[in-house]
């Protein structure tokens, strides 16, 4: 009796804690010629490997996941094939536990140091993020609107910010910036945050970028994964809706209707870029989908947040051919990457989405530029942090900043030439 009470307490224990990723290795694999990235994208399509990045044509180093289990035949298969490899987190668990307990502290030392809702010190959950919007909203009433936008699969609200200089002027043009289509990317949620924290409460400073502008900024797309990641399973990628008796979740950026699934996407309900039932099967991605379509001829400038791996990527996604206006769209990335560059030394990669990193149809970029027509459409794969999706709270102002620096100089050649 008494050990079937310990045993359910255990379980329970182990739910409420989560996926703890004890033992998990991180390996940087590097392929140095063909047939190794063959092995490579052939491995990927396992599911006992988790490839954070999938192997690429122009820089052939790939980062994966391995759970214990899977370690050793994993090894032994990279070793007779004479692959290189170094281990770079010996226990993806313990790396996760200490991140998590520092951010922790953070978060509760910003909260009782400057009782305000969100800080740059420490990643911050739905709720503190949508409270940091209404905050806003409330002090600067003539500048910032927030409106919720509709709900996720699990009831929570998704709202925007919508930023202006004030004028009482409607029905200007229109930049658009989301993040967090990917619940682990922490970082991008953080970068959305920055860019609200810039535009209004340094408003002074930026007032140029809102002068014949709006800014609509969604920082959080997929907030039922977000808090996922918080709570249970720190590297989910999807949303939250149950497909199939033991899958959940649908990848958002393959949900969008524009060459739906045509590639770079599953079918499989429980793989990581499952496309979904449907096109727009997602309360996540209808929600987007319709503050783009709204947008359609004020939308100028079209930003989506990701992490990681320093791109700057525009369409297509779904093909390696070109919009035939991919110059111009070529020319905002580019200065923004040059930003960057010059500010920090931290060097971007500038490209289509297809050509420089993999093709994946889907995407809401694609789906901005094709079918909403954004003429400038771009995602912003932020830097990595700790193994890639994990940076540490202390990491975050640098990126941010860094990050901010980017999207500045891309907004002014925006609202300059179009
Ligand atoms: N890492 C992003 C993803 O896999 C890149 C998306 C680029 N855009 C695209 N339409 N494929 O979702
Ligand atoms: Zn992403």
């Amino acid at each position: 009796m008494l050990k079937q009470l310990a045993l359910v307490l255990l379980l329970c224990g182990v739910a409420l804690a989560g996926q703890s990723y004890d033992g998990y290795k991180i390996y940087d694999v590097q392929a140095r010629n063909s047939f190794e990235k063959q092995l490579l994208l052939r491995l990927s399509q396992n599911d006992a490997y988790d490839f954070f990045d999938l192997p690429r044509s122009l820089d052939a180093s790939s980062r994966v996941m391995v759970k214990p289990e899977d370690q050793e035949g994993f090894e032994i298969l990279l070793q007779k094939h004479n692959v290189d490899f170094v281990v770079t987190d010996e226990n993806l668990g313990e790396s996760l536990r200490l991140t998590h307990e520092d951010n922790q502290k953070q978060r509760l030392m910003n909260l009782r140091s400057t009782g305000r809702s969100i800080s740059f010190t420490a990643f911050h959950r739905h709720a503190e993020i949508n409270a940091y919007l209404d905050e806003l909203a409330a002090a600067y009433p003539s500048r910032v609107k927030v409106e919720v936008a509709g709900k996720s699969y699990e009831k929570r609200d998704i709202k925007t910010i919508t930023i202006s200089n004030g004028d009482g002027k409607t029905g200007k043009k229109v930049i658009f910036l989301d993040a967090g289509i990917h619940a682990r990317e922490w970082i991008a949620h953080a970068g959305a945050l920055y860019v609200i924290h810039q535009l209004v409460e340094n408003f002074a400073a930026n007032s140029d970028l809102l002068k014949d502008f709006d800014w609509v900024i969604l920082p959080v797309v997929n907030p039922d994964g977000y808090e996922y990641t918080h709570t249970t399973t720190r590297l989910w990628r999807k949303t939250r809706k149950p497909i199939s008796s033991s899958c959940y979740g649908t990848d958002a950026n393959r949900n969008f209707d524009f060459h739906w699934g045509e590639v770079g996407a599953s079918s499989y309900s429980c793989s990581d870029t499952f496309k979904g039932e449907t096109a727009f099967s997602e309360p996540e991605t209808q929600i987007l989908r319709d503050l783009l379509l709204d947008l359609t001829g004020r939308g100028k400038f079209y930003l989506t947040l990701h992490s990681y791996g320093n791109y700057l990527l525009y369409p297509w996604g779904y093909t390696s051919a070109l919009p035939s206006t991919w110059r111009d769209i070529d020319e905002v990335a580019q200065a923004g990457a040059a930003a960057i560059k010059s500010a920090t030394g931290t060097k971007y990669t500038v490209g289509s989405s297809t050509n420089v990193l993999y093709a994946a149809a889907g995407g809401s970029d694609d789906y901005a530029f094709g079918v909403a027509n954004f003429p400038v459409s771009i995602t912003m794969e932020l830097p990595a942090g700790g193994t890639g999706f994990n940076p540490s709270a202390s990491q975050i102002q640098g990126f941010v900043s860094e990050t901010w620096l980017g999207i500045q100089a891309m907004a002014k050649l925006v609202v300059q030439k179009y």
